[in-house]
């Protein structure tokens, strides 16, 4: 398995879970230590567990040695990160290059590269012919593998996924599909594609994702000017099967290090394919996800009466999503540090994504509470969802404040109930309080 990020720890731990012999290859050095001391670097339920299962049973193993691992195995795994190019759309598939380019040269005989990073259209055959052309005798192989696991979940995900979707030669996808035989004899569908379908399905599902919440975002602008509610709009179109509510959760918007890149990596690619046209609307996508944010920094300015100079501003919550300590493209973090740059004084928490936030903007505030956060504040803007803001007493914080206003960025709290505490409760997308 080459890296163990979130994708690469998680996969790994979970083929050794199947009964697999996994030997994960790690290049950065604290992230080595860690996984090889039974410690996962970042936070996912229930991966401890099964990473320590992993190594006592001495089924997964860690190196950063790329001959031991071209020993090792014929399958070989590609799960190290492509994120978006610096100052441009595209992604930055130099991870990717260099697994091969350190890999191939110690194989020899016939093997297998899996390919599970989300990549640009075309990189696997791309890949085929890089990592063929680097082996003295033998053969390389390469077939598509996509990830849909979401953070969080990420144990769920992969072993009990949606679907299996392998794309390349049918006898190499068999093998694939041998790996996979415990979860798939469990009844999760297969589905055999060529190259290019399978690593367009990726961003396929992922764009569509991000239309879905950028869909209701663009909706809740319109309630917002029409009084009318974002959330009860999105339970009554939900119930309709072939609409759906999961991923109709107005708010703040989406981030991470998957949606936002994916999307203008996928613009990138139909752009060089001549395509372009096709994905203008993930453009709109894009700049209506964008503008979530502005518009929740006016939110909290108007509540603060037009001016945040001086106004003490809590921000619950900095990872961008619950259950998760990334602070990738982070809404949360994004809007706390535009309330700064407009001159507020702001404290972020969060349960468990504090370190990673100190790291990214060490110039905001942090506090190791949300009574911490909250005292003497103007407003209280909840940005992530987690449940220990959702589950919030408003009465305990009443008497900490300088003022009772809280903004829901996440649409995730029982407004009425802060309206009964006395509290100004705001929200993106019509404010839900009758
Ligand atoms: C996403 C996809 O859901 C996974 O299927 C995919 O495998 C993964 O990217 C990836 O490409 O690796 P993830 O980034 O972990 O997973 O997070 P999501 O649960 O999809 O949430 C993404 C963002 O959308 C978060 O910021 C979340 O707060 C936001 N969101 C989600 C909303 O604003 N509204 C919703 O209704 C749902």
């Amino acid at each position: 398995m080459f890296g163990c990020g979130y994708l690469g720890a998680t996969h790994a731990a979970c083929m050794a879970e199947l009964g697999h012999h996994v030997l994960g290859v790690e290049t950065d050095a604290h992230k080595l230590a860690a996984l090889r001391s039974g410690q996962v670097p970042f936070h996912e339920p229930g991966l401890p567990d099964l990473l320590r299962r992993g190594l006592d049973s001495g089924l997964l193993r860690f190196t950063d040695d790329y001959c031991e691992a071209a020993q090792f195995a014929d399958l070989h795994f590609i799960a190290v990160g492509t994120p978006q190019k610096k100052g441009e759309y595209a992604a930055d598939l130099s991870h990717v290059h260099s697994v091969i380019d350190r890999l191939a040269p110690h194989l020899s005989g016939r093997h297998l590269l899996i390919g599970k990073s989300t990549v640009p259209v075309g990189t696997a055959a791309d890949l085929l012919v890089r990592a063929n052309a680097q082996v003295d005798d033998g053969h390389i192989d390469v077939v598509w593998n996509p990830e849909f696991l979401r953070e969080g979940h990420a144990i769920d995900d992969t072993l009990s996924p949606d679907r299996i979707v392998v794309g390349g030669a049918a006898q190499s996808c068999e093998r694939v599909a041998e790996i996979y035989a415990p979860i798939l004899a469990a009844g999760t569908p297969l589905l055999v594609t060529d190259l290019p379908t399978a690593e367009l399905v990726k961003v396929a599902a992922n764009s569509f994702l991000a239309t879905k919440i950028s869909f209701i975002n663009a909706i809740s602008e319109v309630c917002e000017a029409a009084g009318a509610d974002v959330s009860l709009l999105a339970d009554a179109i939900g119930h309709d099967g072939r609409i759906g509510r999961r991923f109709l959760n107005a708010g703040l918007g989406f981030g991470g290090g998957c949606l936002p890149k994916d999307i203008r990596a996928f613009m990138a690619r139909a752009g060089e394919l001549g395509a372009d046209q096709a994905l203008t609307f993930l453009r709109e996508v894009d700049s209506i996800n964008m503008r979530r944010r502005t518009a929740m920094v006016e939110l909290v300015s108007t509540s603060c009466g037009g001016d945040l100079l001086g106004a003490n501003i809590a921000v619950l919550g900095a990872a961008f999503k619950p259950d998760s300590d990334d602070v990738r493209d982070s809404p949360a973090l994004n809007v706390a540090g535009q309330l700064q740059l407009r001159g507020a004084a702001v404290t972020v928490y969060d349960p468990c994504a504090m370190a990673n936030s100190r790291r990214l903007f060490p110039t905001l505030s942090y506090a190791q509470s949300v009574q911490e956060a909250c005292a003497g504040a103007d407003a209280v803007l909840v940005a992530t969802e987690w449940s220990q803001f959702v589950e919030i007493d408003p009465d305990d914080l009443s008497p900490i404040v300088r003022r009772r206003v809280v903004i829901d960025g996440r649409r995730c709290l029982p407004g009425d109930r802060w309206h009964a505490a006395g509290w100004v409760y705001r929200a993106l997308g019509g404010t839900p309080v009758r």
